[in-house]
């Protein structure tokens, strides 16, 4: 969980590769990623009766692995723009979890309830509207037309990715393809744009830095797969089975069902909590969740592998390799 802006350089869930990021960076990360927490906050509060959910939103936490990334793509010559990229990318991608949870229904983020539980369908839908609206306010105002088009392109492959998953529900024969396309539009978009944001902030080429983000993003999307069966929630924030309960086939569904063709015949429609945690548990008798942790560490490897000969000076591909880590190294 993030507290606040005060520590705002060091929230206090960060799994041990990403604090070893700010570790080894030297000054300029932590005051940077201060100032990220600090443009967020006075991004959501003040203005208006939203502004208690947005600021309550805020403080419920995230690793903030986006705006980071911005910035180490960014290097230590990270400016401003680089900083409004970073708020920009953290307030879609706060956008699109409360939207999320409206869709999914969700009781649990980050440990506690989410807006949809706690305020309602129509408070949340409208705060996703009002985060995902400043992040353009923010680029705008800075004047950054090219990091406007970036967002709203990853803004349509958001949406395009969700509104796949949706179509594709209770749907048991998607496959491997189908999935990664998803993954690839709903998770591995934004963080590619994160990437980009930071090298073009510095006036750089983005190169293969584009590329790393969005692997890493896919990484990140199996291994959040991986916790949503595997949990606990104590750990992880959310409920367990949150996607089998909302017909979300995933990676370690597809993969188990492989190894256990009796999963196939599942009726996802029939689910309830407690049948839905058995399933989970079938999935994890299978050593799925061991195949989909070991993929997603391979694309981590590609990830990093495709660094070679970008371009990028060593002490930063050193953080980027440290950060990469800390997708597949998480817990929550
Ligand atoms: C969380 O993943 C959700 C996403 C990565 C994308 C959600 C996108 C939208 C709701 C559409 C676009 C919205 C905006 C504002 C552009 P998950 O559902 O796999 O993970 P979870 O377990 O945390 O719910
Ligand atoms: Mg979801």
């Amino acid at each position: 969980m993030t507290g606040n802006a005060d520590e705002g350089s060091r929230p206090r869930s960060l799994p041990e590769p990403v604090t070893a990021v700010t570790d080894t960076a030297g000054a300029w990360l932590p005051a940077r990623m201060a100032e990220v927490e600090k443009g967020l906050l006075a991004a959501v509060e003040g203005d208006g009766e939203l502004a208690e959910d947005a600021v309550l939103t805020l403080n419920a936490g995230g690793k903030r692995m986006r705006p980071m990334l911005v910035l180490l793509c960014a290097g230590p010559e990270a400016g401003d723009a680089a900083v409004r990229a970073g708020i920009a990318v953290e307030l879609v991608h706060m956008a699109s979890l409360v939207h999320d949870d409206v869709l999914d229904r969700a009781p649990l983020r980050r440990g506690l309830p989410t807006v949809y539980a706690s305020a309602g369908r129509e408070r949340a839908t409208a705060l996703g509207d009002r985060l995902f609206a400043t992040a353009f306010r923010i680029l705008v105002d800075g004047g950054d037309a090219d990091a406007v088009t970036e967002v709203s392109a990853t803004a349509v492959d958001l949406a395009r990715g969700e509104l796949r998953q949706r179509q594709a529900a209770f749907d048991l024969g998607l496959d491997e393809a189908d999935y990664f396309a998803r993954c690839g539009l709903k998770t591995g978009r934004l963080f590619e744009a994160a990437c980009v944001l930071g090298r073009a902030s510095t006036g750089r080429e983005p190169g293969p830095i584009g590329l790393f983000g969005h692997r890493i993003g896919l990484a990140f999307q199996l291994l959040d797969d991986v916790l949503d069966i595997s949990g606990p929630p104590e750990r992880t924030g959310k409920a367990r089975g949150t996607d089998l309960l909302d017909g979300t086939v995933t990676l370690p569904l597809i993969v188990a069902g492989r190894r256990d063709p009796s999963l196939r015949e599942i009726d996802l429609r029939a689910l309830d909590e407690s049948s839905a945690e058995a399933v989970c548990d079938r999935i994890e008798a299978t050593g799925a969740l061991d195949e989909v942790r070991s993929r997603a560490i391979a694309l981590i490897d590609e990830a990093k592998a495709g660094l070679t000969g970008a371009g990028i000076e060593p002490g930063q591909r050193e953080l980027l390799e440290l950060i990469a880590d800390g997708v597949v190294l998480r817990y929550s």
